[in-house]
């Protein structure tokens, strides 16, 4: 059986890196949450108060920062490490969250961050989710999908994931701060958030968890 890429782009928090991550299980395929490769360079930038507008400084951050993904067989999660060091809690609490997407849109980092996932996926058989995957990192994909859900259902099942965390955050605070995301990704001049022509759009606010994966599946099995 021949392995494909399949790139799954879309609005922030609408399931697209839970969903992408069963359908690598399910195939057998490298599951890539591009999303977290630019939360683990946000959560460098806070720590070494890095200015986002001083690109010397920025060029210098990028040189000092290698990201890894290791699966842990006890979670079944795939954990991000920021130069050797666990990350994955943090990068996902709110602190990272309201600043990652002023850093995922300098172009200095979107240019480091592509060549990296593009080197994941050359020898096929990935699974990759992020906002410019099918439009920049994987052009040729064989599969893409955009998917997207309306904006409350997005926050609630957002807060329930923070909630899972231990993080209480305000349905308010969320919606804001998706919104946002979603205007910075969408509006800037590197690699936007946009629907490419041969994307099939996928709108799971009405889906329950396995039918959008099956509905991948599905997808991905006319391609195989
Ligand atoms: O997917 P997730 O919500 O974790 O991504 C965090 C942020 O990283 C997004 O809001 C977006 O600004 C940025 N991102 C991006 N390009 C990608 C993946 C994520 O700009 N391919």
């Amino acid at each position: 059986m021949s392995k494909i890429n399949i790139a799954i782009d879309g609005h922030s928090g609408c399931g697209k890196s839970s969903t992408a991550k069963a359908v690598a299980k399910a195939l057998g395929y490298k599951f890539i949450d591009t999303g977290a490769m630019y939360r683990a360079i946000t959560l460098y930038f806070l720590e070494h108060d890095i200015d986002i507008t001083d690109e010397q400084a920025v060029k210098a951050a990028l040189e000092n920062i290698s990201i890894d993904f290791q699966h842990n067989p006890e979670s079944q999660k795939n954990e991000t490490f920021l130069n050797e060091q666990n990350v994955e809690e943090e990068i996902r609490g709110m602190r990272v969250t309201h600043k990652v997407s002023n850093v995922a849109a300098l172009k200095q980092v979107r240019v480091a961050m592509v060549a990296q996932q593009q080197a994941m996926g050359k020898e096929k058989g990935v699974v990759m989710d992020g906002r410019d995957i099918g439009s920049v990192v994987f052009p040729d994909a064989e599969l893409k999908v955009f998917m997207t859900a309306s904006t409350e259902v997005r926050a609630k099942r957002r807060q329930l994931e923070l909630r899972e965390k231990g993080q209480e955050v305000a349905l308010d605070e969320i919606i804001k701060n998706l919104e946002e995301r979603d205007r910075i990704d969408s509006t800037r001049e590197e690699g936007p958030l946009l629907k490419v022509a041969d994307a099939v759009a996928v709108d799971t606010s009405e889906m329950k968890f396995e039918d959008q994966v099956q509905k991948v599946l599905n997808l991905a099995q006319q391609k195989i």
